[in-house]
């Protein structure tokens, strides 16, 4: 079974988009590995976001993502990383296929709703800053 980090990031969260998100991956066959409610705080952001850090981005990304909690989940299933990429569609919600999370729910282009790992090099690490093993059903 594959597995991915996913974020359902504060604006989702805080506007109690989080279950019918949830519906969404669990319909289309992904299971619930593992998942928490949390608030990110800088250093995290930094550990999590560090292929961006220098971006000009960054400072309304991290500001953004350590404004109120969030629920960071592990989904596991065939092909979960592509699969939950393309659920949540492109980064842009105005350029996000319909029926995509981020069409549904996302506000901009930095308040948009969900966060997925890109890669399993990428899922390996992400997992890791937010679970410890003994979180990990079925690990
Ligand atoms: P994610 O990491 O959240 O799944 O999204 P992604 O791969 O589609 O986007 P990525 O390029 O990794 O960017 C990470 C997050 O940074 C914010 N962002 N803002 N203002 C901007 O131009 C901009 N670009 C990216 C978004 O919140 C994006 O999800
Ligand atoms: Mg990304």
């Amino acid at each position: 079974m594959e597995k991915t980090l996913v974020l359902i990031k504060p604006d989702a969260f805080g506007k109690n988009h989080t279950g019918d998100i949830l519906k969404r991956y669990e319909d289309e066959g992904l299971k619930i590995v593992a998942a928490k409610v949390m608030q990110m705080d800088k250093k995290i952001a930094a550990i999590h976001y560090a292929e961006h850090v220098e971006k000009p981005f960054y400072p309304d990304l991290v500001e953004f993502m350590t404004s109120a909690p969030l629920m960071a989940l592990i989904l596991g299933g065939d092909n979960a990383i592509s699969k939950v990429r393309e659920i949540n569609g492109a980064t842009n919600p105005a350029k996000a296929a319909e029926g995509t999370i981020r069409k549904l729910y996302a506000e901009s282009v930095t308040k948009n709703a969900v966060h997925a790992s890109d890669s399993p090099e990428s899922a390996a690490r992400e997992i890791k800053i937010f679970f410890s093993e003994i979180e990990q059903f079925g690990a």
